[in-house]
């Protein structure tokens, strides 16, 4: 990235997992060029067919589990989150929605009355009812999934947690207790999605299907784009009773939807998925300083953690003068975000380390310790 007076910036966060193909792609941007050429917005979702939408759902309908085939566009993951309720409440014919302590599903009121953070959600009271927050890898609160539970939505990989990965099977096992009570399992890869963890999708990953798959952030290839996918039969309880039982006007803009299939072919074109977990391991290694207590996570959705969260703020606002994009996450103050575009390269990320090692050595002799 530029700044407006041509200093150079290494972005490590991309966009906070967006521009998993970086900024500006040729491929994303003639598609971009193409389609606005072409048309923008005709016709609210459903009523006229949009080639763009067309292709985009068929392509994802190939890379994703064979009965994750069905595909309902929207404008943003937050969006993807509220279709995927209501639609597990509809096809269920239940109410009761188990989500996980510290999980973020977005800012809308029925993702922010799932999410996992008492302070976020305090302050917006009345919440939608009926949901409760279970721990994220613990198998005995997998018993509070019961039979009026509608659905259990969880991220395979816990972003904004500090990427907490599952352990000891934790999503079969999620899995095989939503079968025991006919809940429908709901995995959040608006975050882990395309290639972020080292896997096209954290469920590949796993080896775990959810019902219905969430998608956004890379998913439009740097526009705006969610989705909620699931299989024929439950996405047809949207059909009927009432008629049009989600509707969107702008969900699957097709610029949006043309920027997300270029963006996908470059993923699998220029084998970004399998040089990941080769990236990752690069930033393990050379992640090393005194201020440094560990590096966890999956492909190029990192954490480093810090040995006191004072460093964080300091570090992060820093970042800037050392031509540094860096971030933190919601709810884990000790540690710093890497998520840097998945087409970095090696000797980008050398620079990136050294940098980060001169900032910390900066932290570590400016930031006052209580
Ligand atoms: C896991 C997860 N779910 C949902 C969302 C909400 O997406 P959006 O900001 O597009 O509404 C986010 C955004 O950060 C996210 O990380």
């Amino acid at each position: 990235m530029y700044g407006p007076d041509g200093k150079k910036y290494l972005d490590l966060i991309s966009g906070v997992s967006v521009s998993n193909t970086g900024h500006n792609h040729p491929k994303v941007v003639e598609a971009i060029k193409a389609q606005v050429d072409s048309y923008t917005h005709l016709m609210v979702y459903g009523e006229l067919i949009l080639s763009p939408q067309i292709k985009y759902a068929q392509q994802l309908a190939e890379i994703l589990p064979a009965q994750l085939n069905t595909c309902y566009f929207v404008n943003s993951g937050s969006e993807a989150v509220e279709g995927a309720l209501k639609l597990a409440k509809r096809f269920t014919g239940k109410s009761r929605i188990i989500s996980f302590r510290n999980s973020y599903h977005g800012s809308t009121l029925g993702a922010l009355s799932i999410q996992g953070s008492e302070l976020y959600r305090n302050a917006f009271r009345p919440l939608m009812p009926d949901t409760f927050q279970i721990d994220f890898n613990d198998e005995k609160s997998l018993d509070f999934i019961d039979s009026k539970t509608a659905c259990v939505i969880v991220e395979p990989i816990q972003g904004e947690a500090g990427v907490i990965s599952p352990q000891n099977n934790f999503l079969k096992k999620i899995r095989s207790r939503c079968n025991e009570t006919g809940s429908l399992l709901i995995f959040d890869e608006i975050q882990t999605g395309f290639g972020r963890t080292g896997f096209m999708f954290a469920t590949d990953r796993f080896g775990v299907v959810p019902d219905i798959i969430l998608l956004a952030k890379a998913l439009g290839g740097g526009m705006p784009l969610g989705a909620f996918i699931s299989s024929n039969e439950i996405m047809s309880a949207l059909v009927s009773n009432p008629p049009l039982g989600h509707i969107t006007t702008f969900g699957g803009h097709p610029v949006s939807c043309a920027a997300g299939l270029a963006s996908l072919n470059v993923i699998i074109e220029e084998n970004l998925v399998e040089s990941c977990n080769l990236k990752s391991s690069l930033f393990k290694e050379k992640l090393k300083h005194p201020l440094i207590s560990g590096v966890r996570g999956e492909g190029l959705l990192l954490a480093i953690q810090l040995s006191d969260p004072v460093y964080v703020p300091y570090i992060v606002a820093k970042a800037h003068n050392y031509g540094l994009i860096l971030d933190y996450f919601l709810f884990c103050n000790n540690a710093l975000r890497i998520a840097p575009p998945l087409i970095i390269k090696e000797e980008e990320i050398t620079l990136a380390c050294q940098m980060l090692q001169m900032l910390l050595d900066d932290a570590a002799k400016n930031v006052m310790k209580k």
